[in-house]
Parts: structure tokens; sequence; C-alpha cells
């Protein structure tokens, strides 16, 4: 039967008169429904594992906007935390984990296969989703890229420049290295066994790539993402990938060919001309709104809007933002993006 998801036409290559459209962090605090849904499950990990309160606020931004695809409602922290590291949020300012520095903390770690357990809540919610989204919405899995995970277990948190993990890059590479092949294997575990509950594609945030230079980035951005693909392909072939490689600059080009990624995933540190002609020309593109045009609304977010989706016009192309949604954006200008994207 011909596929008529149109998420999963643009991934296949095709080039559609109107690109489909979802959003980065969609299920988010900018919608009144998340924060109510939230505050019911109590805290937001609490929410992450709760299957049928992440199935509702999953399915809330669908509900009100009708996208072309619903993310999975989760975080890429899951598999720190699956792996025994603890994990906690604080309020206003983001997660906390135990650091991983030495070989002691990392001989703490479970193993890749051990993983499943603990996130089985997971699972289920991609299979409550699988069968509770209307047919033409495809679902998408996720996970975080290893060297973006790893910065949050090595720091213990979010940081700025991700200097640790750069200090233990250098200091003591073979336990850093150690840590990211952990983490490759649990990320094709976790995703695999994202698929086999229903998810129709899956997509690697690598949201700190930006800060990998020239071998580090081959080493630790294309690599682990090149393993994860290869695998995700073997074991479930036809299911596309998503890379986010964000903030990559002029490592996105030729990353689609080098990691076999369906399509790569655009901040909008770069523009959609730019984008045509070196990432267009091999893979589907996503992207590449600038988030805060969801705070400031108005003739800009219309413009910029027809922008992108005229440059990307004659290549297969899904309408994203750059980097999620945030907080204090407003949900009238996701419809006014969405009316812009489809107004044809
Ligand atoms: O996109 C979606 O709607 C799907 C769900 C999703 C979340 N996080 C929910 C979330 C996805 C795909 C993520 C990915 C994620 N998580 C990334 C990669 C993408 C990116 O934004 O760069 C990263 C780096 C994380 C780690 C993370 N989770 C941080 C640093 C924070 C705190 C910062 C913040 O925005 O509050 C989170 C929390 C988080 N993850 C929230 C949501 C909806 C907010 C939690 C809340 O309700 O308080």
């Amino acid at each position: 039967m011909a596929e008529t998801k149109l998420l999963l036409r643009a991934l296949s290559g095709e080039t559609l008169p109107t690109p489909p459209i979802w959003m980065m962090r969609q299920a988010g605090r900018y919608l009144p429904e998340y924060r109510a849904t939230r505050a019911e499950a109590g805290d937001f990990l609490s929410l992450c594992y709760n299957s049928d309160l992440a199935t509702e606020v999953t399915l809330q931004p669908i509900r009100r906007y009708g996208f072309d695809a619903a993310i999975l409602f989760a975080d890429i922290l899951l598999i720190p935390d699956a792996l025994g590291a603890d994990l906690w949020f604080v309020t206003g300012e983001g997660p906390r984990l135990s650091t991983i520095t030495t070989e002691e903390d990392f001989a703490k770690l479970k193993g890749a296969d051990d993983i499943h357990d603990h996130l089985a809540p997971v699972y289920q919610t991609v299979s409550n989703l699988a069968s509770a989204l209307p047919e033409e919405v495809a679902l998408i899995g996720f996970a975080g890229a290893p060297w973006t995970v790893a910065t949050y277990m090595i720091a213990g948190r979010g940081t700025p420049d991700q200097g640790p993990a750069h200090k233990l890059m250098q200091e003591n590479n073979p336990l850093f290295e150690a840590l990211i092949d952990r983490l490759t294997e649990s990320t094709i575990e976790y995703l695999s066994a994202q698929i086999r509950a229903g998810a129709e594609c899956v997509k690697l945030f690598d949201s700190w790539a930006g800060s990998l230079k020239s071998e580090a980035f081959t080493k630790y951005a294309v690599a682990p993402a090149k393993k994860i693909i290869s695998e995700i392909k073997d074991r479930h072939p036809g299911v596309p990938v998503i890379a986010f490689p964000r903030e990559a600059g002029e490592g996105y080009v030729g990353f689609a060919k080098e990691t076999g990624a369906n399509c790569v995933a655009l901040d909008n540190s770069v523009t959609p001309e730019w984008a045509t002609e070196h990432v267009q020309v091999d893979s589907c593109v996503q992207g590449n709104l600038a988030s805060s045009h969801m705070v400031t609304g108005g003739q800009a977010l219309v413009d910029e809007t027809r922008h992108i989706v005229q440059a990307f016009k004659n290549g297969p192309h899904i309408f994203n933002l750059g980097h999620g949604i945030t907080p204090d954006a407003n949900p009238d200008n996701v419809q006014l993006m969405i009316d812009t994207v489809r107004e044809g």
C-alpha cells in the first residue's frame, strides 16, 4: 500500500507540495493543558514514567493543532537514569545527575542490555500512542546522541560550553570513550525497543554537537551516529532516522551520507539557501524557523515561515523550528505558523 503519512513520505525522499510540520517540544510548558497534566503527575520525571499521562501530553498538541507527527513524550536523560545514574530536575534550573568522572563511577553503571525494565513505561507510552493516534499522524521515537548525553553525565548538569566533558575527553580518553560506547550500545537498544513498540521513525538529538570540532566531531558525533543508524537499519529495515547535530555548521555537509540518516534537522544558525545547496542535495532536511518567532509572532513570523518553505520547496523538507519551543511562547503563534505553512 502506498504510504499516506506525509512525514514518512518526506523522509523517503519525496518532494511534497506542502511540507509536513511538527515542532520540537510541541508538548511543553507553553501549553496550559500540558501544565495541568504535569501538575497532576507531580513532577517532570513522574510524568515521563507515567504511560497514561505521557500519552495524554503527547496527544495534546495533535488535538490542538493537527500536526503531521507526534513525538513520544520522554527525555534524553532517561538513558542515564536507566543505566543507574541518579537523575532529578530542579524547577527553573534543569537536570541534575550523579557525575561520571572516574573508573569507579563508570563501573557502577548497568550494561546496555539491562535498561529495558526501567524503560518499560516509555515503551508502553509508545504502544499506547501507536493505537491512539489519528491514521495520518506519524509517531516519532527519539534518544539523545551519545556525546550530548555524556556531557550531562560527566558534568552532572547542563553546561554552557560542555567544559567538563571536553576535559575528560582530553585527560582520560579511555574512560570517555568507554562512556560513549556504553551510550551508543544503550541507544541502539532503546531506539530498537521503541520501534518494536510502534515508533515509525526515530530522531537522534545531538544538541551539543556544535562544540565538537574537526577530528572530535568525526569521532564523537559522526561515528556514534553512524553506528546507531546502521544497527537500527539492520534490525528494522525501512524505519527512517532523523539526525540533529545541532549547530554543526559545516559539519552538516555530508552528515547524512556519512551516517546513513534519512533526514538532517537544521538549527537556525544556517540559512535555508545555504542548506538547500549543501545539505538538501543529500537528504531530506528538517527545520528551521527560529523559536523566538513563537514568542514574538506577527508579520515577521509569517515572512520567515514563507521564506523557509519557499527555499526548501524543490526537495524533501519537513517544517520545524530550529530548536525547541520555549515556555514563554504564545500558543496562537504556533497556529499562525501552521496556517502559513499550509496556506498553499
Ligand atoms: O519534543 C518533545 O515534545 C518531546 C519530548 C522531549 C523533551 N525533551 C521533554 C522535556 C524531548 C525530545 C526532549 C529532548 C531533550 N531533553 C534534549 C535535546 C533537545 C534539546 O532541547 O536540545 C535535551 C538536551 C534534554 C535535556 C533536558 N530536559 C533539559 C536540559 C531540560 C531542562 C530545560 C528545560 O527546558 O526545562 C529538560 C526538561 C524537559 N524535557 C521539559 C520537557 C517538556 C521541561 C520540563 C518541565 O515540564 O518542567
